[in-house]
């Protein structure tokens, strides 16, 4: 068991790279697996998610060779094979095996899911889409298996009931092989998406439409090797823009596209957070007055449900009440209770979370309950007076590449300690 300790009321100064993206990065390397030759990627950000997915990759049969930021998969040697246990219930995005492997080989039988808990996360627009794509499937234990008796997936019209970026991108990855024309309509518009149709297109497959909410993708016979560039973790830079605000006195935080944080830097600027931004960097000032708003998550463009949490604790900065409401995982309010330890005027009532600023935290020995909550108690503890000791932290690792040495080299007192 690891925790983080922190020593508050530092400010922070100076610069910040972000990494590649997470969620782009999870689905790019179960994407490789349809590829016949090496794909290297560069930008890979250093994240317990990617260590579990080489693990898995290397089970089934792939060499993986990690160099720095980049990370070359020769995936020639992978086997279908059951991939029920272990690894694969450690995160989210293991779902991608499903597609990636149906594709591949017509069949997948793979562990269900795990990653954050968030309330209900169901995968049943995924399997309603490899359904209409010829895959028949059943429960063994606690693993789905899908088969296609042989025959490969085929060409579908699949309309999406709820915008879905899992769903979206596994239904991309059994479909660039599927004989056929696949269209997703209702599909979701994540920049993450659009990296995955541009590593799959630079593979040689024919995905049009990725960003728009109907993307169309003629099945092709093979796909070869590339060499790509994940985009910047638009979320791991929300959260820095919003550590910045909460406690810099200047920092600058680069390898950010603007167009991904248009909507957060909107909401950050009704909030009076004084900032410069340019096409791929954004400057944070030290803030003087800040102005309490409401925040309601949306599906891409609008403001990421992946943000909400991070940004809480800067809203506790603010003069004034607001509420925050998260349309995309209503449960997702576990940062409340930890954060009200620390002193903040912060509660839930129903599934809307509502605050009152500023308040003057203080360190306090606190859970992180998922990800996004741990980035919350981290900034908070930033802002605190005193000490305080986060707990359950492998979820923060899965997502935040280096983010001890990142914050370190800010000014912060923090600490990683092996408990
Ligand atoms: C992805 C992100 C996660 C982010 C979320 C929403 C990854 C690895 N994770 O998760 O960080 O918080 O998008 O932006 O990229 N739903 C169904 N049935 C399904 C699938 C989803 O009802 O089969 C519902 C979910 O419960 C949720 C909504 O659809 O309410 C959106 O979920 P989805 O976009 O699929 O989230 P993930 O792709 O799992």
């Amino acid at each position: 068991m690891k925790k983080i300790v922190i020593n508050g009321g530092r400010p922070l100064k100076g610069e910040v790279v972000v990494s590649g993206a997470k969620n782009s990065v999870v689905a790019l390397i179960p994407a490789i697996i349809l590829s016949e030759d090496v794909v290297t990627l560069d930008g890979v950000p250093d994240i317990s998610d990617v260590a579990s997915l080489i693990d898995i990759m290397e089970v089934m049969g792939a060499t993986v060779k990690r160099d720095g930021d980049s990370l070359e998969i020769d995936p020639s040697g992978v086997q279908s094979m059951p991939m029920p246990y272990g690894k694969i219930n450690s995160l989210r995005a293991s779902y991608y095996f499903y597609g990636s492997l149906l594709g591949r080989f017509g069949e997948a039988t793979v562990g269900l899911p795990g990653g954050c808990d968030l309330g209900p996360r169901p995968i049943d627009l995924h399997l309603k889409a490899f359904e209409a794509m010829g895959a028949r499937m059943t429960y063994e234990g606690n693993s789905m298996h899908l088969t296609t008796d042989g025959q490969g997936v085929h060409g579908a019209v699949i309309y999406m009931d709820t915008v879905s970026v899992g769903a979206t991108i596994n239904t991309m990855l059994a479909a660039v092989k599927a004989k056929g024309k696949t269209v997703i309509e209702n599909a979701a518009r994540e920049p993450e998406i659009i990296d995955v149709a541009t590593l799959l297109n630079n593979m040689g497959a024919h995905v049009r439409g990725a960003g728009t909410d109907v993307i169309t993708i003629e099945g092709v016979e093979r796909l070869h090797g590339t060499r790509h560039q994940v985009i910047p973790d638009r979320i791991e830079a929300g959260t820095y823009i919003a550590m910045a605000a909460a406690v810099g006195e200047g920092v600058k935080i680069t390898n950010v596209l603007y167009e991904h944080l248009e909507g957060f830097i909107a909401k950050l600027e009704e909030m009076g957070v004084r900032m410069t931004v340019s096409e791929d960097s954004v400057f944070v000032e030290k803030q003087v007055s800040l102005k309490a708003i409401n925040i309601k998550t949306a599906p891409y463009p609008g403001f990421a449900t992946d943000l909400q949490q991070p940004i809480t604790p800067l809203l506790l900065k603010a003069e004034g009440r607001g509420l925050i409401m998260d349309t995309i995982y209503e449960k997702r309010v576990n940062h409340v209770p930890e954060l009200a330890r620390m002193g903040a005027g912060i509660t839930t009532i129903g599934h809307q979370i509502s605050y009152e600023g500023p308040s003057d935290l203080h360190g306090a020995q606190v859970k992180a309950t998922d990800l996004r909550a741990g980035a919350a108690l981290v900034t908070a503890g930033l802002m605190a007076q005193g000490q305080t000791e986060i707990t359950n932290v492998e979820f923060i690792l899965r997502g935040y590449s280096n983010i001890i040495d990142k914050l370190r080299n800010l000014g912060a007192s923090i600490d990683l300690i092996e408990d």
